[in-house]
């Protein structure tokens, strides 16, 4: 009998019964029949310590024993308060108060209240659209779609039913680029908020690396612009760190690389090592306390139900302890060493007709293709061998668990390259 899961982007009349997986054991995970896959991808980029990490499992073990779970309407707890202060104290100066949420979807929708709130609250109520760059994603729900690259994201036929908001052009320079080269995308954002800032209240963007709409990466001199750009037009300035927080650009967070504070931040997908659902939108003293006034408007209203859960807090803990405690950004450095040597400094891969780019940042690495065609059967091929990868249309790319070991980073990158240097 089938099975009555419906799948996520699958086509329902190609698609072929999905492999079962029954357990996982650090970069791994094993399916039934006793294949093991070696996961390039570390299940989209949240699972950073590994499957079945001894202290994250008996972390959830220990406060399933305390408190699964309480509302968090009214009431604390010792989980939520202690991640609070320890996302304030890891994340860039001066994000001191943290919403939790389920999911880096609502994370983000619950940035983009804020911020419209925050204007309101000021007395500018006019500024209630969004500024988006193009090949952006921020998720899937409705208010995430609305600021999704709206041409060759995948949300294009929801077009009619979502809000419209701003975009400017996806930043062009790598990220060793020098400031003048980035003179060109700052002036392509200001032209925007120059015509617009009247009615934008944020400017969004996932910072140095374009995740899902084609790993495209900048210099944090872009980053450094648009805070300035921001402060100049009244707009304020929200990171999606989602994929790029804890660790994946080589820092500990994107926003590290320039130094750069913006006025609020999503985290996700890392934050509870990806053993449960969970997110965290951080603010700023500045956009907190516009929030504190008499009218019943001054109340955020927003409040999911699993916010803060008590499970996913604590992991959360433990898996920031793990990332500090094990140097977690010398093994960082350590694949991305390899990531350069296996990938980026292959001539014959870079000089293959198929690929366009190859290009990496931090546990991060590329090869844009021209086309989705070239890779098609890329991901039973790579099966063939004992390694998971899942391209994103024309892009292959791995963002391995950090405990990935070289001897596997370098099984997944001959993969990567074998598929068009050695087939
Ligand atoms: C940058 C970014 N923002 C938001 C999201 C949405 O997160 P979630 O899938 O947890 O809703 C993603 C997911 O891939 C993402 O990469």
């Amino acid at each position: 009998m089938t099975s009555p899961v419906w799948h996520p982007y699958a086509h329902l009349k190609t698609q072929r019964q999905a492999p079962k997986v029954i357990g996982g054991e650090g970069p791994t995970f094993t399916l039934e029949g006793g294949e093991t896959l070696l996961d390039a991808t570390c299940s989209w980029w949240c699972m950073i310590h590994g499957y079945r990490h001894p202290r994250l499992v008996q972390a959830i073990q220990q406060q399933a024993d305390e408190l699964c779970h309480v509302m968090l309407g009214g009431l604390t707890h010792e989980p939520a308060d202690r991640l609070a202060r320890a996302l304030v104290r890891v994340t860039p100066e001066g994000l001191n108060h943290v919403f939790y949420s389920d999911s880096g979807s609502v994370g983000m929708e619950v940035a983009m209240k804020m911020a419209v709130q925050f204007h309101q609250l000021r007395g500018k109520p006019g500024k209630h659209r969004l500024l988006s760059l193009m090949k952006a994603y921020h998720g899937d729900t409705a208010g995430c779609m609305a600021v999704c690259d709206p041409e060759e994201g995948m949300h294009s036929l929801f077009a009619g039913y979502l809000p419209r908001h701003h975009f400017a052009p996806a930043p062009t320079a790598p990220f060793d680029a020098t400031p003048a080269e980035v003179a060109h995308d700052l002036a392509a954002l200001r032209e925007v908020l120059e015509a617009h800032h009247q009615e934008i209240a944020a400017l969004l963007m996932e910072p140095l690396l374009q995740a899902a709409g084609g790993l495209n990466m900048t210099s944090p001199h872009y980053l450094e612009g648009a805070r300035k750009l921001c402060d100049e037009f009244d707009v304020l300035l929200v990171f999606d760190e989602v994929a790029t927080g804890f660790g994946r650009t080589g820092r500990m967070f994107a926003a590290d690389h320039a130094d750069v504070t913006p006025d609020i931040m999503v985290l996700s997908k890392g934050l509870t090592g990806g053993y449960l659902g969970h997110a965290a939108t951080l603010a700023t003293d500045r956009v907190h306390d516009a929030f504190i006034g008499d009218s019943e408007m001054h109340a955020f209203m927003h409040g999911p139900t699993f916010m803060g859960n008590p499970l996913a807090c604590r992991v959360a803990l433990e898996s920031l302890a793990i990332f500090e405690e094990e140097d977690y950004l010398g093994k960082i450095a350590g694949l991305s060493r390899v990531l350069r040597e296996e990938l980026v400094d292959d001539e014959a891969l870079a000089a293959h007709p198929e690929v366009v780019d190859v290009r990496d940042l931090g546990a991060t690495a590329v090869i844009e293709s021209h086309d989705a065609t070239s890779l098609k059967g890329v991901a039973d091929w790579a099966r063939d061998q004992g390694v998971w990868l899942r391209p994103i249309g024309r892009w292959l790319y791995t963002m391995p668990a950090y405990i990935t070991s070289h001897d596997d980073m370098r099984r997944i990158t001959d993969v990567m390259k074998g598929w068009f240097l050695a087939r």
